[in-house]
């Protein structure tokens, strides 16, 4: 767990009296692009994923990823959502509000599309599916213990807001959505469903519109930090590797608790998931957009005087930081 900060957000917290304040434009533009780039879940083409274009393996492997995906779209809403009451409380400017607000819509659009992926399938996958063998068994294993340390991942969110500023929360926002922009931005392009395609491509393009607003808050808050809080940055970017490895790489024990062939059996339904159409990445790939991900934002986040912590599983370079088992993870998806 990071030093404590001893600058906590303060007891007069209030939602009033508001504020119509437009400093970040960045941050305005990012919003407001929102509206022009509203799209609509329920029109993708559904029918594509009938039950019948399928078998039964493909259908739980595809369900298998769409609620493996689940899993950080609701950290997001949760994290975001979180975050709009908090940015209110401090009367933080008009569009940082909104934004955060947007993206926790958007988040809720991209679960949507997990749901209703995983009902065409399959339906009641996961929350009440009987699993049929025992390769369903042991897919639905693995989400519902990946489903079981989310409450971990939760606990310890909500409990960095009691020793972080609110301001080294909310710079820790845009690492993930690096890590969003690239995976949907590679799958919109190996998929081999339309419907899968349009999804992909839809959230691409709100995960791009996350990824300039959450830098816009990184530029905001990151402009009074001391050296310590500009290593807890760092701190955070490593811990959000973390946390997004189930899906972007493959898990790490310092968060996950997961069972000893929880990746074996993982690798084995991405594989049938992306030969029948969704698409999921090879480990190389993985790998390879990722890197390249986040060399494309190292620039602009070190001219900030921020770091970039050392990931050596995807040959990326930089300062060591080590992630101790147990420790809170204090960023979103
Ligand atoms: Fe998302
Ligand atoms: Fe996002």
């Amino acid at each position: 767990m990071p030093k404590a900060q001893k600058d906590k957000p303060k007891a007069d917290l209030n939602i009033f009296p508001g504020n119509w304040t437009i400093k970040n434009e960045m941050m305005f533009r990012a919003f407001d692009l929102s509206f022009a780039q509203n799209w609509n879940p329920s029109t993708l083409p559904w029918d594509e994923l009938d039950g019948k274009n399928f078998d039964p393996k493909e259908r739980i492997a595809q369900a298998y990823w769409m609620s493996k995906l689940a899993l950080f779209e609701k950290s997001g809403i949760g994290a975001f959502g979180f975050g709009i009451v908090r940015a209110a409380e401090l009367n933080l400017e008009d569009p940082t509000k909104k934004m955060l607000a947007s993206i926790t819509y958007d988040e809720c659009r991209h679960d949507e599309v997990c749901r209703r992926a995983c009902n065409k399938l399959c339906p009641n996958w996961p929350y009440g599916y009987k699993p049929q063998s025992d390769f369903e068994q042991k897919a639905l294993r693995n989400i519902q213990t990946l489903y079981d340390e989310g409450r971990r991942y939760w606990k310890g969110f909500v409990g960095a807001w009691e020793y972080l500023s609110p301001e080294l929360l909310f710079a820790g926002f845009f690492f993930a959505e690096i890590g969003a922009e690239t995976i949907f931005n590679s799958m919109r392009q190996t998929s081999k469903l339309e419907v899968y395609r349009q999804s992909f491509q839809n959230i691409t393009r709100d995960e791009t519109r996350h990824l300039v607003a959450t830098m816009a808050l990184l530029r905001a808050m990151s402009q009074e930090f001391t050296e310590e809080q500009k290593l807890t940055v760092t701190r955070q970017m490593k811990q959000g590797f973390i946390f997004l490895s189930p899906l972007l790489y493959e898990h790490k024990s310092e968060f996950w608790r997961l069972p000893s062939d929880f990746d074996k059996v993982d690798h084995e339904l991405e594989q049938i998931a992306r030969d029948s159409g969704l698409g999921c990445l090879t480990m190389e790939e993985k790998v390879k957009y990722w890197r390249q991900a986040i060399e494309k934002k190292r620039g602009e986040i070190e001219e900030m005087g921020i770091k970039v912590p050392a990931i050596p599983e995807i040959e990326v370079e930089g300062v060591d930081v080590q992630i101790r088992k147990n420790e809170a993870i204090a960023t979103s998806f």
